[in-house]
């Protein structure tokens, strides 16, 4: 089973977690950013893992990593902007039309634990309009503060649930 877990990361903590989920899918996984994963990498996997940071309430679209730079002084350090948004990753993402087969898919986030709104609704939509089925319920992962870092058995539970998601697809 081949498996790409896909990340938009601007401080790092997202791609953490993606990390963390392909290590417990297995070997067969890897951790791509949105301007790593390619068209033809994604065709070819059996299961397709979406996660993104909930900036401003929402999964974030370009404007928004515009923007997020605006704050610099309580940045720890200047933000990731190396890569797409997964919002604009996921409008290229081939439809359904064009997998030979439904593939399975699965969505998460990260964010701090008591934020209104979220990313992983807004994913999903996004992965059933390109004809991906649903592999899980959507994950939440947590930091501690609004740039990271993890909340303590975040990096642990990520692991969990990609070694639940590789069980789903046997
Ligand atoms: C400008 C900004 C806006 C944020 N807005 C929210 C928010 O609305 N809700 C939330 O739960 N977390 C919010 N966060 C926290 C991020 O979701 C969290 O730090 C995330 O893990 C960052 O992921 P990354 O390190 O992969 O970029 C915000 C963080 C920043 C810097």
């Amino acid at each position: 089973m081949k498996a790409i877990v896909v990340y938009e990361s601007h401080w790092g903590n997202t791609a953490a977690i993606a990390r963390a989920i392909a290590e417990g899918i297995g070997p067969q996984a890897k951790a791509l950013s949105t301007a790593e994963a390619t068209t033809a990498a994604v065709a070819n996997a059996d299961l397709l893992v979406a996660g993104a940071p909930v900036l401003g309430f929402r999964l974030p679209d370009e404007k928004a990593l515009a923007n997020l730079g605006a704050h610099p002084s309580r940045a720890p350090a200047p933000p990731d902007l190396s890569h797409p948004c997964m919002r604009s990753w996921l409008a290229a993402l081939p439809g359904g039309h064009a997998q030979r087969a439904p593939k399975q898919a699965a969505a998460f986030e990260t964010r701090i634990w008591w934020s209104l709104g979220g990313a992983t609704g807004a994913i999903e939509r996004a992965l059933g309009a390109a004809g991906y089925t649903s592999a899980a319920k959507a994950h939440r992962f947590i930091v501690k503060g609004a740039y990271g870092p993890l909340r303590d058995g975040e990096l642990e539970r990520a692991r969990q649930w990609g070694a639940e998601l590789a069980e789903t697809m046997r």
